[in-house]
């Protein structure tokens, strides 16, 4: 008999190091404050209701594979989502991880994280390919985390007693998938003067952790900056996210860069006084929120 449930897990940002990520160099990430929510309800049959996030067929595809594993509940399946859609801010990672949550819960069981980690992993490769895993990583543990790609992944919750930072969207943009792969090819192409692209974002990351470590945004926001520039030459920002970052810096941010796949979606900034960046970018007709971590 399947129980009733419900599970939440937050979406993520990338502070530093996407795309490197994928290829063995560190990446930081952090939690956002809004997140995913699925419901099941007992049915005849298992079934999707509603589906924010992935395409619907990725979705039915990922959602039986897990619920398989998982005993088969027989539920019906609502998803709500607060974080903005394919826009590099997890939302699919969460999906995942609520997802596997609720039906294990469904099916009248809890699941130790490496189990959790490990079906979420499943699903996130049923939407995009071979993800690095940093995203369903972050969404589960929703804690800040140093990542370093497997297998076995390397995972490293880092003591950030807080940090607000601005979230604005720059945009529609490409899938995940479509933008990794693209830079796969480049790099298959060129992989030394890739690598080399790959490996200073790497270093960026080590500085970052520590100026993360240390409370020191201005720091943290230049680095923003050295990352994004190099993003740039990989081809993955667009002229709405270079346009977004240049209006956020002429307004006070310490720095700026996008996060996630790039080619659209969301841009993050470090500011002084984050309530204040959003709302001179809400009256340039920008969307953006200030999200925000603290220690428990
Ligand atoms: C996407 O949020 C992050 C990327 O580095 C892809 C990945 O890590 O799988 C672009």
């Amino acid at each position: 008999m399947s129980r009733p449930s419900q599970a939440r897990a937050p979406g993520k940002v990338i502070l530093l190091g996407e795309h490197s990520v994928v290829y063995g160099q560190p990446a930081l990430a952090l939690p956002l404050d809004r997140g995913v929510t699925v419901r099941c309800e007992p049915a005849a049959a298992l079934r999707l209701k509603s589906v924010p996030a992935a395409g619907a067929h990725a979705m039915q595809e990922a959602t039986e594979q897990v619920a398989a594993q998982l005993g088969n509940p027989l539920v019906e399946i609502t998803i709500d989502s607060d974080i903005p859609l394919s826009a590099g801010l997890g939302s699919s990672a969460a999906v995942a991880v609520a997802l596997t949550r609720a039906l294990a819960a469904s099916a009248g069981r809890t699941l130790p994280d490496d189990e959790l980690l490990r079906l979420a992993e499943g699903m996130e490769q049923t939407f995009h390919g071979r993800p690095s895993g940093i995203d369903h990583t972050t969404c589960a543990l929703a804690a800040p985390l140093r990542f370093v790609r497997g297998p076995p992944h390397q995972v490293t919750r880092l003591s950030v007693k807080k940090l607000e930072w601005v979230v604005a969207l720059s945009g529609p943009r490409q899938g995940t998938k479509e933008k990794v792969l693209g830079l796969r090819q480049a790099w298959e192409r060129e992989p030394e003067r890739i690598g080399a692209k790959f490996a200073a974002i790497g270093q960026i990351v080590e500085a970052g952790q520590a100026a993360l470590l240390a409370g020191d945004e201005r720091e943290l926001g230049r680095l923003f900056d050295a990352n994004q520039a190099i993003l740039a030459e990989l081809g993955l920002t667009t002229p709405a996210i270079d346009a977004l970052l240049a209006q956020m810096r002429g307004l006070g941010a310490y720095g700026a860069k996008l996060t996630g796949a790039g080619g659209g979606g969301a841009v993050i900034a470090l500011h002084p006084e984050p309530a204040k960046l959003v709302r001179a970018l809400e009256q340039a007709g920008v969307r953006a929120f200030a999200a925000r971590w603290e220690e428990p």
